[in-house]
């Protein structure tokens, strides 16, 4: 890789073929053990990039970055203590991009551990592959805790490629199959870390129709119009609540086991959706991105906001 590649945004950090020496070099007696790993997985750069960026979702996603407090971020930089699941055990964590498709994350283990890894991404066809360089460094006196971290490492590492893949991944590269965009199509960790709707549906003509005597009754179902997801609930008296089938913020797919009295939590970053009441024979409009969705007589109708058009 040449120097011009390097992102200018950073303005000091260790060239990748640096950092064995470096880590060498902290203490005469620091042992340093190297290794790799890979994974090709479903997706686009884009989206790849912003999972590296998008803090939240590994607390909820992986479970990880408990108790998480933001020491500070810039747009290619961020540094967090994370607690250790549950244990009283504190971690401090840098992330930065330091060149296109290349990203770092450093930390240390009670002080004793040192791990840097170096994460590359490349597009191949419709997945992309993960490369890992990991480095375990401590002081020999520690070398023998440098196997069990790498393997409890890997371990970590495919279990959140599975979780990221399931739950996000295959979800995104569909999304787009399908036309959907998102504003942060140029993510970083301050746009990656905003609760605010990115998603924008692919183009589409309407408006639609859905017949209310068609939803079953006292039933969440989802219901699909155009590239349109909605959650519709019937009551007896043909007043419908709904919700959002796809997460207004980065595309999540939602259903009826995310709702919870009423209100839907999203899976991915937590956002809330109380739901919207549309009775029957009244003017509640309920708005979900560029669209509404208001009551018609005996149908529902799904149709651009006037601004959309
Ligand atoms: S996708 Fe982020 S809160 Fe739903």
């Amino acid at each position: 890789m040449t120097m011009a590649q390097f992102n200018p945004q950073v303005i000091r950090y260790l060239r990748p073929d640096e950092i064995e020496k470096h880590l060498a070099e902290l203490h005469p007696g620091v042992i340093v053990t190297k290794g790799s790993h890979e994974s090709l997985v479903p997706g686009y750069i884009p989206d790849l990039e912003w999972n590296f960026y998008d803090e939240l979702h590994r607390y909820y996603v992986h479970d990880t970055y408990h108790g998480m407090y933001k020491v500070m971020t810039g747009k290619y930089f961020s540094v967090n203590v994370v607690r250790w699941g549950n244990l009283p055990v504190f971690m401090q964590v840098a992330n930065a991009k330091i060149a296109d498709g290349m990203f770092y994350q450093s930390m240390t283990v009670l002080g004793i551990i040192m791990l840097h890894q170096v994460q590359t991404i490349t597009q191949q066809d419709e997945q992309v592959l993960i490369h890992v360089d990991f480095y375990v460094a401590s002081h020999w006196l520690f070398k023998v805790l440098h196997r069990p971290f790498a393997k409890r490492l890997l371990k970590l590492q495919r279990k959140q490629d599975e979780e990221d893949n399931n739950e996000i991944r295959y979800r995104r590269r569909h999304l787009r199959q399908e036309g959907f965009s998102f504003l942060i199509d140029d993510p970083d960790f301050i746009n990656s870390n905003r609760l605010t709707d990115h998603v924008r549906f692919p183009p589409f003509e309407g408006p639609f129709k859905i017949s209310v005597d068609g939803l079953v009754q006292d039933t969440t179902q989802p219901v699909k119009v155009g590239p349109i997801e909605l959650l519709l609930r019937r009551q007896e008296n043909g007043d419908v609540h709904v919700w959002p089938g796809l997460c207004p913020h980065e595309g999540a797919g939602l259903d009826e086991s995310d709702i919870c009295s009423g209100v839907l939590r999203c899976p991915w970053h937590g956002r809330k959706f109380p739901g919207a009441l549309l009775r029957k024979a009244s003017d509640d409009v309920y708005r979900h991105l560029s669209i509404t969705v208001r009551h018609d007589g005996d149908n529902l109708i799904v149709e651009k906001e006037p601004a959309a058009r």
